[in-house]
C-alpha cells in the first residue's frame, strides 16, 4: 500500500486566492471561487485532511496556519459577497431627484465676531469710521509714541511677545490696539472719529478672565472743543446700545500714559463689576507730536475689551471657552 504525500498549501497561494476575490462579479463566479478555495476538493480541505500524514513535529504549526488560512478565505468571501450585494441594491435605487430637499448644516459666526460687529455698529451709528492696523508692530508705535518709554512699568504689565530675528528694530505682536491712534493721526488731520478693531497679544498665564490673545477695539476722536463730557456721552451711549437701558455703568479714575485724565469703565453684572475698557483725553504731548496744536484740538480715546463685553452679553464665565473650538459651545450662538 502506497502512502500518498501530504497536500501542502502555501501563504502565497492563500494571498493569490484573496486577491482574486476583487475580480469576481457574478454569483456564478463567486460560487466557482468558493468551490475551488473552500470546497471539499480544494487545496485547503485536502491539506487539512492530510495533516495527519505530516511529520509529527510539523503538525501543530501547519494546523494553525491552515485554520488561519481558512478563516481568512471565508471572511474574504463573505465580504466580497456583501459588497457586491450592496452595489446591486444601490444600482436598483437610483437617485430620486423628486425627493424634497433636506436642510444642510449651516455654519455660524463666532461669538467674538458677533460682538465685534455689534461694537462696530454701535460706534458706526455715532459717525465713527472703521480702520485697521498691523498685528506686528514696532516698539515705537506700541510703546514710545504712546508715552510708554523702555523703563516704564506699564511695559512690564504688558508681557510682550517679541519676534525673533529682528534685533535692530525689534518687532512685536501688538499688546493693544492703541498704536492705531498714532498711525492714524500721523497721516490725517482733525476732525477724527475712528475705531480700530483687532487682535492683540500678551504673554499671560491664562485663567477664567485672561487669555494670551484678546480682541480690542480702539476708539479715537479729535476735534476742536472735545471734552471729558463728550467721552462720557459717547461711552454711555455705546453701553446703552450694547447692554440695554438697565445695566449700571461705573466710571473711575485710572492711569494710562497716553491720556490725561484717564478713566476705566466697568459694567454691573451678577458677579460684580466687570471692567470693559480704558479711556481718557488724548495726552496733549501726543497731539503736539502729531502736529496738532493742543490749544485748539483736544481728543478722547478708549480701548474696549471685546471678550469681556461678549462675556457680559452672553453670560459666559470663562474667557478660555472662546478659543477652545468646542462645537458644543460654539453652536449656541
Ligand atoms: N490700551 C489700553 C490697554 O490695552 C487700553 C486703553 C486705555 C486704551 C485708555 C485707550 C485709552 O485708548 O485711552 O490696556
Amino acid at each position: 500500500m502506497s502512502v500518498s504525500e501530504p497536500v501542502l498549501l502555501s501563504a502565497a497561494e492563500v494571498e493569490a486566492a484573496l486577491e482574486a476575490l476583487a475580480d469576481l462579479v457574478t454569483d456564478a463566479e463567486l460560487g466557482r471561487w468558493r468551490t475551488a478555495n473552500l470546497g471539499r476538493k480544494s487545496r485547503l480541505s485536502l491539506a487539512l485532511r492530510s495533516l495527519g500524514r505530516r511529520p509529527v513535529e510539523e503538525r501543530a504549526a501547519a494546523g494553525r496556519f491552515l485554520n488561519q488560512a481558512k478563516g481568512k478565505l471565508e471572511r474574504g468571501f463573505r465580504d466580497r459577497r456583501a459588497a457586491l450585494k450592496a452595489e446591486r441594491t444601490r444600482a436598483l435605487r437610483p437617485l430620486d431627484v423628486s425627493l424634497p430637499g433636506r436642510p444642510l448644516p449651516r455654519g455660524g459666526l463666532h461669538p467674538i465676531t458677533l460682538t465685534e460687529r455689534a461694537v462696530v455698529a454701535a460706534f458706526a451709528s455715532m459717525g465713527f469710521h472703521v480702520i485697521e492696523g498691523p498685528e506686528v508692530e514696532t516698539e515705537y508705535y506700541n510703546f514710545e509714541a504712546l508715552r510708554i518709554p523702555a523703563d516704564h512699568p506699564a511695559r512690564e504689565a504688558m508681557d510682550t511677545f517679541y519676534l525673533e530675528g529682528a534685533e535692530e528694530t525689534p518687532l512685536l505682536l501688538r499688546t493693544h490696539t492703541s498704536p492705531n491712534q498714532i498711525r492714524f493721526m500721523e497721516r490725517q488731520t482733525p476732525p477724527i472719529r475712528v475705531i480700530a478693531p483687532g487682535r492683540t497679544y500678551r504673554n499671560e498665564a491664562t485663567d477664567a478672565t485672561h487669555e494670551w490673545m484678546i480682541t480690542q477695539t480702539e476708539v479715537l476722536a479729535v476735534d476742536e472743543g472735545l471734552t471729558l463730557a463728550h467721552l462720557k456721552g459717547a461711552l454711555y451711549e455705546f453701553a446703552r446700545r450694547m447692554f440695554g437701558e438697565d445695566r449700571t455703568i461705573r466710571f473711575r479714575c485710572d492711569y494710562f500714559p497716553f491720556v490725561e485724565p484717564g478713566v476705566e469703565v466697568a459694567v454691573s453684572s451678577p458677579r460684580g463689576w466687570i471692567e470693559i475698557l480704558g479711556a481718557g483725553m488724548v495726552h496733549p504731548e501726543i497731539l503736539r507730536n502729531m502736529g496738532y496744536d493742543p490749544e485748539i484740538y483736544t481728543g478722547f480715546a478708549a480701548g474696549l475689551g471685546v471678550e469681556r463685553i461678549a462675556m457680559l452679553r452672553y453670560g459666559i464665565r470663562d474667557i478660555r471657552r472662546f478659543y477652545e473650538n468646542d462645537l458644543r459651545f460654539l453652536r449656541q450662538f
